[in-house]
């Protein structure tokens, strides 16, 4: 016998900092609970859905489980919910509308669709595939730089942070190019956008500053940023060219985006792609070289690619859950939700159902059959699905003549969230003789 179910902990930021993704929870959940009335000190009670199937039943009745409700990511009772958070004083100041959603995550149809169809043209397959060659040199350009590091790093018995020295890198730069932001603010953009996810560095909090102050000084250090650069969009017309400059001036349904919904939909396009892409392949190169056979396969059969990068993609499930609210009663897999209550879809959990992948905890680079649920689904199914892969294939492509010279050591640091899932560092040397 196990211990109780309320022993598991899902919810904690400090838990996944510690251990990760909470796998064997989650496997009981499915097992034994698997929509469960999740009822701890610390957070408001949710129902946590971590079957496949159930999380596809949710994500496909949009009208009933909304976004729009009061709460999106898992947060403790004291904590604000990040992009809820920036709009107090910063938007008071300006009289922005407390009614308005932070952000098209927050929104649900018909306005969802049309406000995401705003920027969503510039991330469809077509417009990745054009910019593939461009990300491929970028890529090269980035791992020559970390090689070069790493053989010096390690001329001095030092190791190199992945997440920082590559990882980061093409994910900002494609889109910071996107976007249409000058590549001297990019630096900058990487600290606010790991700030407003919580991950603040020591080097970016002013002496005395708390943890919090620090968080919200970079929130509105960034909302500036932002603001000023809309501000130059409308008055300078679509001189830079970038996707910023066509969202202001580009009306939906007749009318132009105001400050305020520009502001937050520009924050989200930034940030999203940024922590979820890196975690994906900082954890995918951890998972090849903890899986040599794997990894030598896919160097002598490259055009295993696209199959890799979706294994990588289920393996490492960055996003680890987003919350819905029940509109109206609902019974789901014999379970009676009712209107009002807050359901907890866990995307990594999916990710593991037997019922759905062979063997799941088995790292295969050749399954073929892999409908894995790390995009989510649905109405608010990512926007970036075609940048991340396009990423993650001209980043993992570049790197594979080094990946045998490659190896993990040290102690990994993960982030401080139970939101996005994965490493803020990952120590790696050259292997020796190499
Ligand atoms: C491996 C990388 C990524 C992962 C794991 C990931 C994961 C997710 C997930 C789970 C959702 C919620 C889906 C749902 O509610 O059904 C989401 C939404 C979203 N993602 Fe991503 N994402 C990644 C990369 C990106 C990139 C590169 C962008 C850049 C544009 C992006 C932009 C967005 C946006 C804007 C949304 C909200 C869509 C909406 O509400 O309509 N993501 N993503």
């Amino acid at each position: 016998m196990g211990s109780a179910l309320e022993s598991l902990n899902i919810h904690r930021a400090d838990d996944y900092a510690r251990d990760g993704h909470p796998w064997q929870a989650w496997d009981r959940l499915r097992r034994e609970a698997p929509v469960y009335w999740y009822e701890r000190h610390d957070i408001e009670p949710f129902w946590a859905v971590t079957r496949h199937a159930d999380i596809l039943t949710v994500s496909n009745h949009p009208e009933v489980f909304i976004n729009g409700g009061p709460r999106l990511r898992l947060c403790l009772k004291h904590e604000v919910e990040p992009m809820r958070g920036g709009l107090d004083t910063f938007g008071t100041e300006r009289g922005w509308d407390a009614d308005e959603p932070p952000d098209l995550v927050f929104m649900d149809n018909p306005r969802h669709r049309l406000v995401r169809r705003q920027s969503s043209w510039a991330y469809t397959q077509g417009a990745m595939r054009s910019m593939r060659p461009h990300f491929r040199a970028l890529a090269e350009a980035f791992t020559a730089e970390f090689i070069e590091e790493l053989e010096q790093a390690s001329a001095r018995g030092d190791t190199v942070d992945f997440v920082h020295g590559l990882a980061a890198k093409l994910p900002l730069a494609a889109v910071g190019e996107i976007m249409g932001l000058a590549p001297d603010d990019w630096k900058q953009i990487l600290v606010w956008s790991e700030a407003v996810v919580g991950e603040i560095r020591e080097s970016n909090r002013l002496p005395g500053e708390s943890r919090g102050r620090a968080y919200y000084r970079n929130m509105v250090e960034f909302r500036s940023y932002l603001e000023d650069l809309i501000e130059e969009a409308r008055l300078n017309g679509r001189e830079r060219g970038g996707l910023i400059d066509r969202m202001v001036h580009t009306p939906v349904q007749g009318q132009l985006l105001t400050n305020q919904q520009l502001n937050g939909y520009i924050l989200t396009l930034i940030g999203a792609g940024n922590d979820t892409t890196r975690n994906a392949f900082s954890g995918g190169v951890e998972a090849l070289l903890q899986h040599p056979a794997q990894c030598q396969r896919l160097c002598e059969e490259p055009e295993l690619m696209p199959q890799a990068v979706e294994e990588i993609l289920r393996w490492t499930s960055p996003v680890g859950s987003f919350l819905r609210t029940a509109a109206q009663d609902f019974e789901l897999a014999g379970t009676a939700i009712a209107a009002g209550d807050t359901v907890g879809l866990f995307y990594p959990s999916a990710n593991r159902d037997e019922a759905v992948f062979e063997d799941p905890y088995r790292f295969d680079i050749t399954r073929t059959s892999n409908p894995h649920l790390t995009f989510g689904f649905g109405a608010h199914f990512c926007l970036g699905t075609n940048l991340a892969r396009a990423e993650l294939a001209a980043s993992l492509e570049a790197l594979l003549p080094h990946l045998s010279r490659l190896e993990l050591c040290g102690t990994p640091r993960r982030l401080v969230q139970s939101h996005v899932i994965g490493y803020a560092e990952l120590p790696m040397r050259l292997r020796r003789g190499s």
